[in-house]
């Protein structure tokens, strides 16, 4: 990944970021300058600022500033040089290969990514091609036709056919130039059982590329034209693609996401083509699944007010309960439309235009309001034993309304749908705060968590060494950096290592995408070498000061004749000593929590309460104890 020096400059030079920020923005000239609302934060008249002459903006709103790098960075919340890089394609600029300071697996895990992407990008061309220019296309487009797509979306979203065959598109890109191999880790076909070659993945199918927020092919979704099974072929995971980790139009439509100030999320292609194309831009879906923590924090790069409008069948049901606690837990506020006659909103648009979704839009309800219905449509709720289920199915989502004067209301408004006390229901809450843990929000708890030294010094290890990683990571259990505010870099390094993929600044970022607190610490952990410095160094600081001339530094010496076996034992020993330490410290946190239950309960005078809590307290020290005899080694 890394760039020549001074290609930067060159880029900056060459680059115009009127043009840069149009592909953003919808930029009006007045005067010798360039307005638009600002993208980063909400506004309803233009305060940002594009200054062509100078090559620089600001938002007089909001007040930040910057050059064109600046502007790619905050709007794609990437690093330095993926700006560059992204300037650079924007602007036709060659983009050199890597330079030769980054370590080999870095650069090769990066170039296996970028090949991957140009197949994708050859793949798109080649779907569109025989879509419009072969005969076997025909069919897709009448069935486009049939949707109601117009030629516009079918071209701005690069709709494409898969021809019948068994090698179309492999043929193609063999043709191209790729190899065997790189077609074969693409995702675009299918390999043989027997092991001899492979055939094309999509056939007879409608193809609907999937991108990355950037706007870059990662992936494709494949419509049976027609009645068929499967209905949809997705591409599977590659080392640009992770489901789960995308939203579907995102690139699209994030524009008029942050200018709405909230998005509506759907299930399907079709969901959000359709309204898409109608003129209701603030759209992404999911993909037929519930969100994921990662598209919960991508989006929240964009907005933090969700209208979930997923399917109203038992599946989608679900689908939005659960995607309901993530998007809560992640301080997203949430309201669910449930369309009516159990139509999906590709139906419905069809049926009543852009303006009955619209209006019917305005008439979505409140999360709570929604898990209530649902309680409430599935139970007898006149019979204490319904009232009963029907609280604690509720009582779990009430307590992730954070507001408390906004809970008081719906504990009433419950308690009154129920035809109970309201005071049963804020006891019964208390009761469920007071024995298990609080949930606390995401965000709360990330920003008020300091960074323990054990952790730090893990983390950097872990990212600086390969072998180190190979060791460590196996050993990790969840419950080591559940709730630490690195998390998810601990998360993501796992889930590299998974997938044998080198965990570079580029890719952990990215996993990291919407986190920039986790991206701050990112770098500061990837720059930080005390944890790799030599042993000892603090004793050494006095005689080693002035180093030209010093012979004489017995410790010195050692140091220096130090093997590099004896270097690496060195360091695995203080990486097991780091997650030895964050495990005692983890310990003595869950016995203190445990303490103030304990002293909860006996307050509360619950004996049964009391004794599985001490039950609990023993297997932790005995945990402690456990812990205490370890040696590294
Ligand atoms: P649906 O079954 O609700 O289909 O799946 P749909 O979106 O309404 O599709 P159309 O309108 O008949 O074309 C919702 C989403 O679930 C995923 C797709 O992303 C789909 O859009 N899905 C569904 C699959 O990935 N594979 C399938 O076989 C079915
Ligand atoms: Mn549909």
């Amino acid at each position: 990944m890394s760039l020549p020096r001074g290609f930067s400059d060159e880029v900056r030079q060459q680059a115009d970021i009127v043009r840069v920020a149009s592909d953003y923005l919808t930029l009006k000239k007045k005067g010798g300058s360039h307005w638009a609302c600002c993208p980063f934060h909400q506004e309803k008249s233009p305060s940002f600022h594009v200054n062509g002459a100078r090559q620089f903006f600001k938002c007089f709103g909001c007040g930040k500033a910057g050059d064109i790098f600046t502007f790619v960075m905050e709007i794609e919340s990437c690093s330095f040089p993926e700006a560059v890089r992204t300037v650079a394609e924007k602007m036709g600029i060659p983009v050199p290969a890597g330079g030769g300071e980054a370590d080999v697996g870095h650069d090769e895990a990066e170039r296996r990514r970028s090949e991957l992407l140009h197949l994708n990008q050859q793949a798109v061309a080649f779907f569109e091609k025989s879509l419009t220019e072969s005969i076997e296309g025909r069919v897709a487009l009448d069935y486009l036709a049939s949707r109601g797509i117009t030629p516009e979306t079918r071209k701005a979203f690069r709709l494409g056919y898969a021809p019948n065959g068994w090698d179309g598109l492999s043929s193609y890109l063999r043709s191209q130039g790729a190899s065997r191999q790189q077609i074969e880790t693409s995702g675009l076909v299918t390999l043989r059982e027997n092991g001899s070659g492979f055939y094309d993945r999509f056939r007879g199918r409608l193809m609907i590329p999937i991108t990355n927020p950037q706007g870059r092919v990662i992936a494709f979704g494949g419509r049976i034209i027609g009645e068929g099974e499967p209905k949809y072929l997705n591409s599977p995971e590659t080392a640009i693609y992770t489901k789960g980790n995308n939203l579907f139009g995102l690139y699209h439509a994030r524009e008029a996401i942050r200018q709405r100030g909230f998005v509506i999320l759907v299930e399907g292609y079709l969901d959000f083509l359709v309204p898409f194309q109608a003129g209701v831009r603030n759209i992404v879906a999911s993909l037929g699944t519930a969100l994921t923590e990662t598209q919960v924090r991508l989006l929240g790069r964009y907005v933090r007010q969700v209208v979930v409008n997923f399917d109203p069948d038992a599946a989608g049901v679900s689908a939005t309960k659960r995607s309901l606690e993530m998007l809560l837990q992640n301080g997203f506020r949430v309201n669910v439309l449930t369309l009516p006659d159990n139509l999906d909103p590709d139906e419905f648009i069809q049926q009543r235009g852009a303006e009955g979704y619209l209006a019917i839009l305005k008439t979505s309800s409140r999360f709570l309001d929604f898990i209530v219905d649902q309680s409430l449509r599935v139970r007898d709720v006149s019979t204490p034993d319904g009232k009963v289920e029907a609280i604690n199915e509720i009582l779990p989502y009430l307590r992730l309304v954070g507001d408390r004067i906004e809970r008081a209301e719906y504990v009433d408004r419950i308690a009154d749908r129920l035809k109970i006390e309201s005071r049963l229901i804020r006891e019964e809450f208390r009761r469920a705060v007071e024995t298990r843990r609080t949930q606390v929000s995401e965000l709360a708890r990330q920003a008020s968590t300091p960074v323990k030294p054990a952790e730090r010094t893990l983390l950097t290890l872990l990212l600086a060494d390969k072998s180190l990683r190979s060791i460590i990571i196996p050993l990790l259990k969840r419950e080591d950096f559940a709730e630490l505010r690195t998390e998810r870099i601990f998360e993501s390094l796992i889930d590299f290592e998974r997938r044998g993929v080198d965990p570079d600044w580029s890719g952990l970022s990215r996993a990291l995408e919407g986190d920039e607190m986790a991206q701050d610490l990112l770098s500061e952990f990837l720059s930080g070498d005390e944890a790799l410095a030599p042993v000892d160094r603090d004793d050494e600081r006095g005689d080693d000061a002035p180093d030209d001339n010093n012979g004489g530094s017995g410790r010195r010496a050692d140091y220096q004749t130090t093997t590099p076996e004896q270097r690496r034992e060195e360091l695995r020993r203080r990486a097991l000593e780091s997650l030895h330490g964050l495990r005692s410290l983890k310990l003595v946190e869950r016995l203190n929590a445990l303490q103030i239950e304990i002293n909860q309960a006996q307050r509360a005078d619950d004996p049964s309460l009391l004794i599985s809590l001490l039950q609990r307290k023993i297997d932790l020290a005995r945990e402690q104890q456990e812990l205490a005899k370890w040696q590294p080694g």
